[in-house]
């Protein structure tokens, strides 16, 4: 595979990140992934301009224009002739003696890379998963897209052990998110709801193109929180991220969801979500 690293295009094996680097000691750093399918970048400006905010928000530079940032991952998918899969970036801020304090003029490093994975034509997205419930111990800017992300390196562990796919997170009753997507219920009465964008969550791409596909639907959208209960007693879930794309959820902790199986909802859904980004 050839990677992206500060400017140069190289085989994996040797590119080179320095001990250093604060992205490695502090996990100082930002990142952002998109997904391709027939070898196009899916909401790819939302994840630019998420990605520029994401540096923004942690006094970070931007180390190459967004227009930059998008050629290198065309070339990138053009190298290792990707089809199916994502495209990973990363901004750290930079390689220092280890300090906690940093120098404003540090200068940040950038990596690329591609991973081959089929997200459209999986089990999870054709028949749904099961989401373990559990705490968010996450920090307080959970909008910002850091690399710091052991809370959800663990609940996803915790929740893959028990028979889970994801972990649906819990902060004061109501269900902030997944560890790694954001979390819908569609109501008795047919609403859509998901948590508003708020500091306590990330802002979902997936989610802002689900949303303007619902709102053309003509579904009533409550951005409002939900609680597990809610949850529990949902007609359909869903999970939405780039690489799930639109995820039935079929199971939450030991209840089931309707009749167990994707709702009409969540399939119309995901499948105007794959027809308009194919
Ligand atoms: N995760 N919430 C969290 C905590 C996430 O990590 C993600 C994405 C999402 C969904 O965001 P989007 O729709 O923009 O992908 C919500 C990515 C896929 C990851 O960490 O691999």
């Amino acid at each position: 595979r050839t990677v992206y690293v500060d400017g140069e295009y190289l085989p994996e094996n040797e590119a080179k990140i320095s001990v250093f680097d604060r992205g490695f000691l502090f996990a100082d750093g930002i990142y952002e992934v998109s997904a391709v399918l027939n070898g196009r970048l899916i909401d790819n400006d939302l994840h630019l301009a998420r990605l520029e905010r994401s540096v923004r928000e942690i006094l970070i530079p931007m180390p190459l224009t967004v227009a930059d940032i998008a050629e290198i991952q065309a070339e990138l998918i053009r190298r290792n002739d990707l089809l199916e899969g994502v495209v990973y970036l990363q901004v750290t801020r930079g390689t220092a003696d280890r300090d906690f304090g940093f120098a404003e003029d540090m200068k940040p490093t950038f990596v690329a890379f591609t991973q081959a994975k089929t997200l459209r034509d999986t089990a999870s997205v054709k028949n749904g998963v099961a989401v373990a419930i559990m705490d968010d111990t996450r920090w307080a800017r959970r909008d910002i897209k850091t690399v710091m992300l052991l809370a959800q390196v663990l609940a996803k562990k915790s929740a893959r052990s028990a028979g889970f796919h994801e972990a649906w997170l819990v902060e004061d009753g109501c269900i902030t998110e997944g560890a790694s997507s954001t979390a819908y219920i569609i109501t008795s009465d047919g609403a859509l709801v998901v948590r508003p964008n708020s500091h306590a969550v990330l802002p979902g791409c997936t989610r802002q193109a689900v949303l303007k596909i619902a709102s053309e639907q003509g579904l009533r959208i409550e951005e409002r929180l939900f609680t597990v209960a809610e949850a529990h007693e949902a007609r359909e879930a869903f999970l939405t991220s780039a690489s799930s794309l639109v995820t039935p959820v079929i199971k939450i902790a030991d209840r089931v969801v309707g009749d167990g199986t994707p709702g009409p909802i969540t399939r119309r859904l995901q499948t105007i979500y794959l027809e308009l980004a194919l």
